[in-house]
Order: C-alpha cells, then structure tokens, then sequence
C-alpha cells in the first residue's frame, strides 16, 4: 500500500515580510537561516552547545548530546540549573529586575502586574510555603487552576525546588484530574477556589475534592482564594495559600538540578487508552523553549507579548512560562473567556495593553469570524507586529482573515506545527525571513530533522503527501512517557523497524520550495477510490464557502470507493432541511477540489464534539458516520450534549 496523501488544495498566495519588519527582526536573511540550519543538523553539538550557553548553568555541562541508549537521550550532561532562576534570578541580577514580567487581567476586570522582581519574591515564598508542607526535590505536585498569577508562580515555585510540575487543565473533570494524579502519584495538589469564566465561578477547589476522595497520597491540597465562593474544608490536607504564606520569607535558593531532571510532567490523550504523562527534562526542554520564543516570536526588548493558551496545556508551558519568560519578555495574561463580557474582549486586551506579539489557535479564530468583523474593527491593532497559529491545520479562510482583520494586512503570521512530545516549535516561518503561505508551517527549526516518508521508510518527493518523520534528537524532546517505557518506544519510535526515526502521527507534504504543508492527523485520512485525501483539504474547501462557518469531514466505510466521504458542517445562520443547501455545498467542494471529494453525505449541525483544547474529536464523528456503537473514551469531550444531536439529525 502507498502511504501517498493526495495532495488537492492548491495555494500560491504568498506574504513576505515587509522591509520595515525585516530590518528589524532578530533573523533577516534566508542564507543566515541556512547557515545556520545546516550547522545544526551537521554538528548539533556546536549549535546547540552553544545557544545553552547563553543560558545561566549553575554548573557548566561536559556533554552537549548522548543518544547511546536512543529513544532515550541525554543533553547537556554534568550542567546543572534551574529553569526558575533562568526565567526570573538572571532578569533581576542583569538590571531587568523593575520590567514589567506579567500584566494579568482578571475576566471580571481586575488587574495586577508584576515586575520581574516582584515575581521572584512571589515565586521564593511559594516555593517555601512547598517546603513547609513538606514538598521535596523529585516529588510529584499537580497543580489545578484557572488563568491567574499564582498559576505561573506555582509552576515555577516547583521548578525551583526541583519538584515536578503536572498540571491538569482546569476545564479537565474531577475524575480526569484523579486519573492523571494517581498516574503520575502526586503529594500535593495546588488549586484556587474557583476561577471567572464568562461570568460564573468554577468550583475548581470542589473538583478536586471529589477528585482526593480516591487519591490517598495526596497530603496537601494548597488553595489560593481568587473567588471567595464557598468551600468544603479538611483542616488535616487543604491550606489556605495566603495563609501559608504569612509565614514564610521570600528568599529561597534556586536548588541546583541536573540537566535532566524531570522538570514536569504533562498528560496528553491518546486516541485510545490511558493519557499519557509526557516527560520533560530541565536542560534541553529549557534551551529548546528559549531559543524557539526568542527566534520564531522575534522577541525584542520592547515587546508586549500575549499568548492566549492556557497554562494548562504544552503551548502554555512552552510559550508562556518557560520561553517568554527565559527572554524577560513582558506579557499579557487572562484569567478568562474571549467572549466576557463581549466577543470584543481579546481585541479591547491588544488595543489597552499594546500588545505587539499575539499567539492563538485556529479555533478561536474561526470562532472570531463567526461573531464577526465588527469585534475587531471597533479597536485599534496598529501595535501588533506578529502573529501566531498553534493547535491544527489552520485553513486558508481562516489565515486569511487572521491576516487581514487582526494583522491588518501587515503583521506576518507564523503557523507553528508542534506537540506536547516535541516540547517546542518544530516547523515553522521565521517572520523576518519567509514569505508566509496561508496554512503553510513552512520550515524546519534549527535542528529539526523533518523528512516526509512512506511507509517504508522512503523519503517522498516534492508534493508527495506522507508521513511527518523527524529523524535526529533535538534538546526539548519527550523524555519517555511516565511509567511506561515500551509505550514511548511503540507509539513514537517502532513505526520504521531498523531505523530510530520519530513518528509524528501527522501527514504533510514538502513543496518544491522544500516548505511543509501538515496535512493533520494520518488516523484522520481518506481513502476515495484509491485517493487518499487529508480531511484537512476538503475542510477547507467547504469553509471557504460563504455559508459555512466551520466542517469536519471524515470517512466511512463504502463497498464501491473504499471509503466514502461524510462532512459535518456548521451553517452560518442555523440549520436548514433545505436541499439547495446540501447540494450547493456539495458542489462547491467539487469545484475546489474535483469530482474525487464530492461528500457522500453532508450533515448539518449546530456544533462538533471538540476537545477542551478545542480539537475537533474526529474519531467520535467517524463512529456517528458509519453508524458504529460508541466505543470511545469521551472524558476529555468539552460539549457531550452534540453527540445526541448528531446522531439524531440527518439533513
Ligand atoms: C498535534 C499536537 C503544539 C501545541 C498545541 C497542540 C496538531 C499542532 C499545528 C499546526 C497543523 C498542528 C498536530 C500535532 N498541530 N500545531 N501549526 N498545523 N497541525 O499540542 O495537543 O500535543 O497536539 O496538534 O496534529 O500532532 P498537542
């Protein structure tokens, strides 16, 4: 069988950076890029010995890479540091102590900022107030909140005194919380009793009371108060933060860990299975996160920086915490939803606080285009320099009105592609270099070895859609998944037999140029007749129709094609019975596409199942297309209530 993804949505819009953004950008020239690329792959030793030079070791490392015992690598052996005293104790002994770290916005619209100083004070007693209930170097702590400074300080209060950090996702259920606490066996739980989203509290601290009642080894549970609502107490587990605090000093040495030292764990969901805690290291994860930030975001002096993810996932670990913050970059942090009070909020955020360097997902940018121009327009974004797409494919439609509406036609965009494993951005433009492709992630970073290859191995040629392979360690890599190394080795490392080549899950295709294209996820491709079609094209083919605001499109067994063609397709304006509709679109994706992806079938909808992330649950909708039982784990399911729905309704 030819791995081979047919390749169907043709885009040659092109978008160089304009010579004003060019001058200035950190990396300006695409012989630079090249240089220094090819330095990377070649000799990653003296690449990346030294960038880790720029950061502050406690202790100087003997050994920039060991991979001997691949899949498991060893950076910077012999250093020892400490990725909070990168991120706060340099800025203050280099005179940034008085710059501005964090500018946070409560959803009810309080405020509070916090100097790079003031956050090192804040983060030496949080990292006490651990200590004093007993919290030691190498424990497990989760950590459980909503989007308000005590997050960032809990996160790098463990970091200081070396204890690992797995934060769960404050949207994630009581039971889902549980599960990851018993997986990674935490000690302690740090929570707030409740966080504002759109209005209403959430009862953070209540869930993981239910969550405790199955978690024996959890000895303390630190609440901060953020919402003053009602809680439940145990007066043996739970602490009051500011309480806690009153007792202890702000001083405490950042303890001296070794390069590979688990920094955290993060649980990512598998399509199948029990999450996976994935396993990051200090050295490498810190030098990969600096240097990405500092390169693919531009990151100036000046910069006011705002990455709209929650620190509960990998974008804000990466992109919040650990990258800006090594860079002494300013930034904006919200506690809440990006329609509270209105569907303005992200806009009137850019506008007051001058936000110059914005990140978001592709799904909310499509949520943004169907509350409409209005939102944005009404403010003004002459700030904004760069933006950013992390999450999915993001389809051209969408990039275009990113571009237009928030970018104002000049703000290059970076498409980043990355995951949870990779720790850090892998494929993505350099904004002062490339010219962006609407939904192209461009380049390799320094020291990414991507290849597109079949399933035998074979590297694919130019436009020849494959698998996404990575084929040399790089420093923020997954270190293992926690608890169960045959797993790690399985999932990412077995896909070419003979070869130690990283299986990404996703396709993508090389253009001539020698640019990548992600195709999305391999398990959600087509195969029409012998045409194996990524979803993600004929997605985008629907969405650029005027009528659509958003399509999921999978396949589902058909005796004459194979596999046939189903979309999911949220109509601007509600759902109609009207045939017209259907048959307008259907033809619409033929127009784009060919005669190949007509859909089969074409429901429309009020909503598609998504994950908390935001992800479109493709596999739920595969088993509503073909009419299968559901088997599936739905605990990480945002909205249950549209699988009813779904079955219920054929247009
Ligand atoms: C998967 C990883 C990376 C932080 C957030 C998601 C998809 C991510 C892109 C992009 C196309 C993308 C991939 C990847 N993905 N970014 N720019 N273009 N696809 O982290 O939950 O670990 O998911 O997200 O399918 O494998 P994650």
């Amino acid at each position: 069988m030819s791995e081979q993804i047919d390749n169907v949505l043709h885009e040659n819009r092109a978008f160089p950076p304009s010579k004003d953004f060019q001058s200035q950008a950190r990396l300006n020239s695409f012989e630079q890029y090249q240089r220094m690329y090819a330095e990377s792959l070649q000799d990653p030793e003296a690449f990346w010995g030294r960038v880790a030079q720029e950061l502050p070791w406690i202790r100087p490392f003997d050994q920039v890479l060991d991979w001997s015992d691949a899949p498991f690598a060893s950076w910077f052996q012999g250093g020892q540091l400490n990725a909070s005293a990168i991120c706060l104790d340099q800025h203050v002994a280099n005179g940034r102590g008085d710059k501005l770290a964090i500018r946070w916005e409560g959803e009810p619209g309080d405020r509070r900022d916090f100097t790079y100083r003031e956050l090192l004070e804040e983060v030496g007693r949080f990292a006490n107030v651990l200590k004093a209930r007993g919290v030691q170097r190498g424990d497990r702590v989760a950590i459980y909140m909503p989007m308000i400074p005590e997050l960032t300080m809990a996160v790098l209060a463990c970091a200081r005194i070396g204890a690992v950090h797995s934060v769960v996702f404050g949207g994630f259920s009581a039971q889902a919380l549980a599960d990851r606490i018993h997986d990674g066996d935490c000690c302690a739980v740090i929570t707030s009793d409740g966080g504002w989203r759109r209005g209403k509290v959430l009862p953070l601290k209540q869930e993981v009371d239910t969550a405790l009642a199955t978690c024996k080894g959890v000895h303390t549970q630190l609440v901060i108060r953020r919402c003053g609502n009602e809680v439940a107490w145990d007066e043996k587990r739970d602490v009051w933060y500011h309480e806690a605090a009153e007792q202890v000093g702000s001083d405490c040495p950042p303890e001296a860990m070794e390069s590979e030292d688990l920094l955290f764990l993060l649980y990512t969901s598998g399509s199948t299975g029990k999450p996976k805690g994935i396993m990051h290291s200090t050295g490498g994860y810190m030098v990969g996160a600096y240097l990405s930030a500092r390169y693919i975001f531009d990151l100036r002096e000046d910069d006011v920086y705002w990455c709209t993810a929650d620190v509960g996932w990998i974008t804000g670990h990466s992109y919040i915490v650990y990258g800006p913050m090594a860079n002494g970059v300013t930034q904006v942090m919200y506690e809440g939803a990006p329609n509270a009070p209105a569907e303005n909020r992200f806009w009137d955020i850019c506008e007051r606080h001058g936000v110059t360097v914005f990140y978001t997902a592709p799904t909310a940018i499509r949520a943004f285009m169907k509350w409409g121009d209005q939102h944005v327009k009404r403010h003004d974004l002459s700030k904004l320099r760069l933006l950013g797409s992390v999450g999915e494919p993001i389809n051209p439609e969408a990039w275009m009105w990113y571009r237009k509406l928030v970018g104002g036609d000049r703000c290059p965009i970076v498409d980043t592609w990355w995951q949870t494993e990779t720790g850090g951005i892998m494929i993505s433009p350099l904004p002062g270099i490339t010219a962006t492709h609407p939904g192209c992630a461009s380049l390799p970073f320094f020291g990414v070895d991507a290849a597109i290859l079949d399933l035998q191995g074979n590297e694919l040629g130019p436009d020849q859609g494959g698998l996404l392979a990575l084929q040399k360690p790089w420093p923020s890599m997954l270190r293992g998944i926690w608890g169960d190394a045959k797993r790690y080795r399985d999932t990412y490392w077995s896909k070419w037999p003979g070869k130690m080549v990283y299986f990404a899950g996703d396709g993508a295709r090389r253009d001539p140029d020698g640019l990548f294209w992600i195709l999305g996820r391999v398990d959600d491709v087509i195969n029409v007749s012998g045409h194996r079609l990524s979803t993600m094209e004929v997605e985008s083919a629907l969405v650029s129709h005027p009528g659509v605001v958003e399509a999921a499109v999978v396949g589902r067994p058909d005796e004459l094609t194979g596999e046939a063609i189903v979309a999911f397709v949220i109509p601007q304006g509600g759902v109609t019975d009207d045939p017209l509709v259907i048959q307008a679109l259907s033809d619409h994706v033929v127009h784009e596409i060919g005669k190949l992806a007509r859909p089969a079938e074409i429901r429309l909808t009020e909503a598609l199942p998504k994950t908390r992330s935001g992800k479109i649950m493709r596999r739920l909708l595969r088993d509503i297309a073909s009419g299968r039982e559901q088997v599936q784990d739905l605990s990480t399911i945002e909205n249950p209530a549209v699988l009813d729905q779904l079955r219920g309704k054929k247009a």
